[in-house]
């Protein structure tokens, strides 16, 4: 009998996959319609082909154009792997709380420098941290801005500290789970890519078995998770700060150091510390943000988090962590093998870039990796410079960029060597 000439492609590549003549045919056929089956060859060539990343790379396409990226987990094969527990530390509250007040005081001292909050972020000049709000900060709108739906709720008033977010009903995990279990496939398929693209990268299956781990959430400081059957308690923060860890263990040398730039409450340097016990993490923020984090990172790593709030810097032998205040960054001597930001500098305005840029300069920064927005849509008043006209950018030569949902620019930059 004859078959139609795309069947008769398909099955000359479904016979041997592990031919790219057959493959390459496939490819220019699956346009044709079957997209799963060419997704599942895609998957073939991958097992047989392991060290061409099309296979694969093509197959999760097929999925995710067939809305079915929530599958792509279960079609990438891979071992078992085991990753360090998260622990967890007692935190003593209340003394950080006075701390708060006394970092916000200086703030207001400071106002006139480069580094104080942009236009968008003004309300942390003012923000009304309790020890009860702090102990449930990921309940409370003490975390403003850090947090995006569902991990707070959709309809809950901003900047409304008498209250806090209600639990998960059975409604809401209806809703959410398959949104979450989507983006737990659209992380994979990005891990995908950026280690397929990148053969310096720790291999595919460790770090889809990595962020597997990373991804669970628990309810430590009140966060709000989502129970998803066979994998576990989520949040979109989980989600997200997998993502970033997993990225930034690709790009961190051994023995190296990130600088990270805005880090909300530490969630992406709680899992990269996780997979990373070699890395120092250094985090900046603003004032609450820098107690959120102190306390989220102390409550996973205990005496291993230095906070260089106040009095000399001298951070303690075997320190990993060093959470410090934008205006003490010039007078702390560190090295940065990569500064780090994510949706951050997209807030800050032009004096605010010169004043990073600076202290990129002064941390020796080898590398930059950051999530941004490049494209501002109309009235849009939470962004104030698209990402590709940031003022440090001439410091770096782009290795790399991968475009988010067609506003958000991922870029990895390497320090010119004349850029001092
Ligand atoms: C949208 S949140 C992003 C948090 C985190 N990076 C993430 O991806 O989830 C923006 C962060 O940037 C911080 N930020 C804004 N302006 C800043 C400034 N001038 N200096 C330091 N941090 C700043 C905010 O306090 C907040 O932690």
């Amino acid at each position: 009998m004859d078959m139609e000439p795309t069947s008769a492609v398909r099955m000359q590549a479904m016979r041997d996959p592990a031919n790219p003549a057959a493959y390459e045919s496939l490819l220019q056929s699956w346009w044709n319609g079957d997209r799963l089956a060419a997704a599942r060859q895609g998957l073939r060539r991958h097992i047989l082909a392991p060290n061409d990343p099309r296979g694969l790379a093509n197959a999760l396409s097929c999925l995710n154009v067939l809305d079915r990226a929530s599958s792509i987990p279960n079609w990438i094969p891979r071992a078992p792997e085991a990753v360090p527990p998260a622990k967890r530390f007692d935190v003593d509250l209340p003394p950080l709380v006075d701390v708060y007040h006394r970092l916000l005081e200086e703030t207001n001292r400071r106002r006139t420098e480069a580094w104080t909050p942009s236009s968008i972020e003004v309300s942390k000049f003012s923000i009304p941290l309790t020890v009860e709000h702090l102990a449930n900060f990921r309940r409370s709108e003490v975390s403003s801005g850090t947090q995006t739906v569902p991990d707070c709720p959709i309809d809950f008033a901003r900047l409304d500290f008498s209250t806090f977010y209600p639990d998960v009903t059975e409604a809401d995990l209806k809703v959410w789970r398959p949104i979450l279990s989507t983006t737990r496939g659209g992380l994979f398929r990005r891990l995908h890519k950026a280690v397929a693209e990148d053969p310096k990268n720790t291999p595919l299956s460790r770090t889809l078995n990595v962020a597997d781990a990373l991804i669970l959430d628990d309810d430590r400081f009140g966060a709000r998770v989502f129970d998803i059957p066979g994998i576990g308690t989520v949040t979109a923060k989980s989600l997200q700060s997998t993502y970033y860890a997993c990225r930034l263990s690709g790009l961190v040398p051994e023995n190296g150091s990130v600088l990270e730039v805005g880090g909300g409450f530490g969630a992406a340097a709680s899992r990269l510390l996780r997979i990373r016990p070699d890395v120092v993490y250094m985090l900046t923020d603003l004032p609450v943000n820098l107690i959120l984090t102190y306390a989220y990172l102390r409550s996973h790593f205990g005496e291993q988090v230095y906070g260089a709030f106040e009095g000399p810097i001298r951070p303690p032998e075997g320190c990993r962590v060093i959470v410090i205040p934008p205006w003490r960054l010039g007078e702390f001597k560190g090295r940065a093998s990569v500064v780090f930001n994510s949706m951050s500098f997209q807030h800050m305005d032009a004096r605010n870039h010169r004043f990073y840029g600076d202290v990129m300069r002064h941390f020796q920064a080898r590398k930059l990796y950051h999530l941004n927005r490049e494209v501002i849509s109309p009235g849009d008043k939470t962004v104030h410079i698209p990402a590709s006209r940031y003022s440090f950018n001439d410091q770096f030569k782009i290795v790399r960029e991968m475009v988010f949902d067609d506003r958000w620019v991922e870029t990895v930059a390497e320090r010119k060597t004349d850029a001092g």
